[in-house]
């Protein structure tokens, strides 16, 4: 059976989700966010040590004002009224992207981050604004800058996710079949899963399910 660290998630699918039972994208995000919650569980219960979540990327500055506002504000409400409960229960909370946000913002990440940065049950990190080709280009310029050797193991060390072991598997939700700068560099092996079901749907069985199927996989590495 294939061992299980790190669990990957591109969460889609708020949007239409939202559209189609609410007539309103941002009720869809509200709704995802409670999917996000069922899925740390779940990963608890698998004894999942890394999740990474795709919850905002650079390229999602270019939505209307009044999303990516809401966006924010639903994390702001998130951190405020949950890392205590994240923290009761040894969960890790970082951040992968570039904290370039509000003031407010900016210090509630850094200090969900602190408050949470010895627990060990599971760590979850959290990309936002985070964008693979952006990370890379840091991670290149960082190398030359302190006139480090480019090679595959200094390069992981520059990204974001340094310290953290890539992910077994990447879960994309929401029927599309593309990577959407996630990633890039760390999903090189990565077992990739795409599903037809918009993340807010998405639940505890389906990723049970997907585990299940993970296990059994012959990942061969180039061998035979
Ligand atoms: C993903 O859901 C969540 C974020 C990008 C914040 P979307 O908002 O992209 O949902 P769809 O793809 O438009 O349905
Ligand atoms: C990817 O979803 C980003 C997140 C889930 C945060 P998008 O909805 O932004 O991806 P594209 O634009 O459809 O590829
Ligand atoms: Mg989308």
């Amino acid at each position: 059976m294939n061992p299980l660290n790190h669990v990957a998630i591109i969460m889609d699918g708020n949007g239409r989700w939202g559209l189609k039972y609410k007539n309103s994208r941002n009720e869809g995000h509200k709704a995802g966010l409670r999917t996000v919650e069922k899925i740390i569980r779940a990963s608890i219960r698998n004894n999942i040590k890394f999740l990474t979540l795709f919850a905002f990327s650079t390229e999602n500055w270019k939505r209307p004002k009044n999303e990516v506002s809401f966006l924010f504000s639903l994390l702001e409400n998130f951190l405020k009224n949950k890392i205590n409960d994240l923290h009761d229960k040894n969960i890790r909370l970082k951040i992968i992207g570039i904290k370039n946000f509000s003031k407010k913002i900016n210090k509630l990440l850094s200090l969900s981050e602190k408050k949470t940065s010895k627990n060990t049950r599971l760590q979850i990190n959290l990309a936002l604004n985070y964008g693979s080709k952006s990370e890379l280009v840091y991670a290149f310029k960082s190398i030359l800058k302190n006139k480090d050797s480019i090679t595959e193991k200094n390069l992981s060390k520059y990204l974001f996710t340094k310290n953290i072991p890539d992910p077994e598997i990447l879960i994309r939700t929401g029927d599309k079949k593309r990577l959407s700068n996630f990633l890039l560099w760390q999903l090189a092996y990565t077992e990739i899963f795409f599903e037809k079901k918009l993340w807010p749907a998405f639940n505890e069985k389906d990723f049970n399910k997907i585990i299940k199927e993970y296990k059994f996989i012959k990942r061969n590495f180039g061998k035979i």
